[in-house]
């Protein structure tokens, strides 16, 4: 009984994946995962256009590493050969940052993959994509855009340290709905600490417009904890590489989780559908003790990315990176094609110690690429999670320690 309870609230935390994708990428990964590391599948390219930006979310994964970075960033024609390159596999782009519209040259990037006959999708601040812009960029092809908005007025502006940007996202997006044609529009909002008891407000003030869906991220970070073990499991995986720098972030501790947990309920009861005219959804799912774990908790994470066999990450500059959280520098575009570089020996020791690791790492613990596998529950621990809760050696001799005082 208790097994079949189990099932029926994972079948409904998976409404949030496009379970479409996650078919297709565990159609084209079957074969290569029995083997040495190679993938000869490539489904999505994260492409990180541009550091820059013109706000300062509080909760950016980014903040504390890349952000504001100045990088030499890819050109057009840069960007046109890597499609080419990318067509060979049908893959699509995702188009993230910073902020992507503040690259002037968007709208022929976006053009240049759809000539390649790639699905491309970008997400924006919406700041930037006023009444001229939006149409240039539905008409170079657009498949989607994903405007963030983070809450009702004065969050979002705190949240984005910005007076006034929530009033111009919303009127941005307000006529690129109005106008969208065949581009789908959504909007996403990051769980934060200041915004988690407000949830429900935000399909309000959105439900006058003929949206594709919201979704509600649950805020990525690490805890020092977690930072901790990961640099542990790291360094006896890879002895060689150099130790990627993490982000933690501004979730970890405690907030209102009975007045959040209202406002999931009544956004996914069966009110919601009438109510507001899009589907919403969670990223992930979580409920009960699991929410409260997500944001009070050390995560004992369990689980199979999919991400690193079947997506990359390419940076402003062309530096490639097997995952999405992680610095994992496999090579560059501008130097090496990209079949080579998803398939050279570094990349291909990631995904064997990933294997033998259990398919995850400390680092995983929240990201949301784990989190669109479907059968992650059926995973085993992680074989490092032994390692990390043993004590740390140490190798002061403890004779020589002082007496600890009562
Ligand atoms: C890094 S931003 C770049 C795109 C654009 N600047 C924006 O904010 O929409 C990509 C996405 O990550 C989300 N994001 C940033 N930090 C996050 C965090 N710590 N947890 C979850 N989502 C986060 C943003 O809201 C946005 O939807
Ligand atoms: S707008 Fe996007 S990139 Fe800029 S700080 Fe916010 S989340 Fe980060
Ligand atoms: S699940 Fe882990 S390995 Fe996969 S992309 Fe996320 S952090 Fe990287």
């Amino acid at each position: 009984m208790r097994r079949l309870l189990r099932l029926f609230r994972h079948a409904r935390s998976l409404r949030s994946v496009p379970l479409g994708a996650v078919a297709r990428r565990a159609a084209t990964l079957l074969p290569d995962y029995l083997g040495d590391g190679s993938s000869r599948s490539l489904v999505n390219i994260t492409l990180e256009l541009t550091y820059r930006c013109n706000v300062q979310c509080e909760f950016c994964f980014l903040k504390d590493s890349v952000l504001y970075q100045k990088r030499d960033e890819l050109t057009v024609a840069e960007i046109a050969r890597l499609a080419d390159e990318a067509a060979d596999h049908g893959a699509s782009f995702f188009l993230t940052g910073g902020e992507p519209f503040l690259r002037r040259d968007l709208v022929e990037i976006v053009a240049a993959i759809k000539e390649r006959g790639l699905k491309v999708g970008v997400n924006t601040n919406g700041l930037l994509v006023n009444e001229s812009v939006g149409a240039r960029i539905r008409e170079a092809g657009l498949d989607y855009v994903i405007f963030s908005l983070h809450g009702p007025r004065e969050i979002h502006d705190c949240l984005e340290n910005r007076k006034g940007s929530y009033d111009k996202a919303l009127a941005n997006l307000t006529t690129f709905a109005r106008d969208k044609g065949r581009t789908r529009v959504f909007a996403n909002c990051v769980v934060a600490k200041r915004n988690s008891a407000v949830l429900g407000q935000v399909p309000d003030l959105l439900a006058h417009l003929p949206l594709d869906g919201l979704t509600f991220q649950h805020e990525t970070f690490l805890t020092p904890k977690e930072v901790s073990q990961h640099q542990r499991v790291w360094r006896k995986l890879f002895p060689e590489r150099e130790l990627p720098m993490v982000y933690q972030s501004s979730g970890y501790g405690d907030r209102d989780f009975e007045a959040m947990e209202r406002e999931i309920a009544t956004m996914q009861g069966p009110e919601a559908t009438k109510r507001w005219p899009f589907p919403i959804f969670f990223k992930p799912g979580l409920e009960g003790q699991k929410l409260r774990d997500w944001y009070t908790s050390h995560m004992r994470v369990k689980g199979r990315c999919l991400y690193i066999w079947t997506d990359t990450r390419v940076e402003p500059d062309g530096l490639v990176n097997a995952c999405q959280v992680m610095p994992t520098p496999m090579g560059n575009v501008r130097e090496t094609p990209l079949d080579e570089l998803l398939n050279n020996e570094p990349y291909r020791e990631f995904r064997r110690k990933n294997r033998e690791a259990g398919g995850v790492f400390p680092a995983c613990a929240r990201c949301c690429k784990l989190y669109r596998n479907p059968i992650n529950f059926m995973a085993q621990t992680p074989a490092w999670q032994g390692w990390v809760e043993k004590p740390e050696p140490c190798d002061r001799d403890p004779a020589s320690s002082p007496a600890p005082s009562s």
